[in-house]
């Protein structure tokens, strides 16, 4: 009788794991789907939340670069996002 009932328990504990590891699997999936977004998806998404998303040609290459590192507080970008919006604005 007490077997049974620690395999029962067993058998909770390892649907539990099994669920986790597939929360966690998932949660990679979509953080790999942002890492994939590139500079102008990224730009388009971010840059116009609070104001119209300024052109390439609106500033040199130079100033892109402090733009980006302004906006990138503002937008909550990781560093990655911030040099992928700014390589894309610089070209
Ligand atoms: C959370 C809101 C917000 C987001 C998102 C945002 N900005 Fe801004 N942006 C501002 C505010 C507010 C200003 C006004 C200057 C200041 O006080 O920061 C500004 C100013 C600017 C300016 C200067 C405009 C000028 O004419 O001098 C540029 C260029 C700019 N943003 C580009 C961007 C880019 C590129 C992105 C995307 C990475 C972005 N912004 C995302 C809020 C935002």
């Amino acid at each position: 009788m007490k077997t049974t009932g620690i395999k029962k328990i067993n058998t909770v504990v390892y649907l539990c794991f099994a669920i986790i590891g597939m929360i966690a699997v998932n949660g990679c999936k979509e953080s790999k789907l942002i890492a994939e977004k590139n500079g102008m998806t990224l730009w388009g998404e971010n840059c116009q939340r609070c104001h119209f998303a300024p052109a390439s040609n609106a500033f040199s290459a130079e100033e892109w670069k402090t733009v980006g590192l302004h906006m990138q507080s503002r937008a909550l970008l990781t560093n990655k996002e911030r040099d992928k919006i700014i390589d894309f604005l610089q070209n």
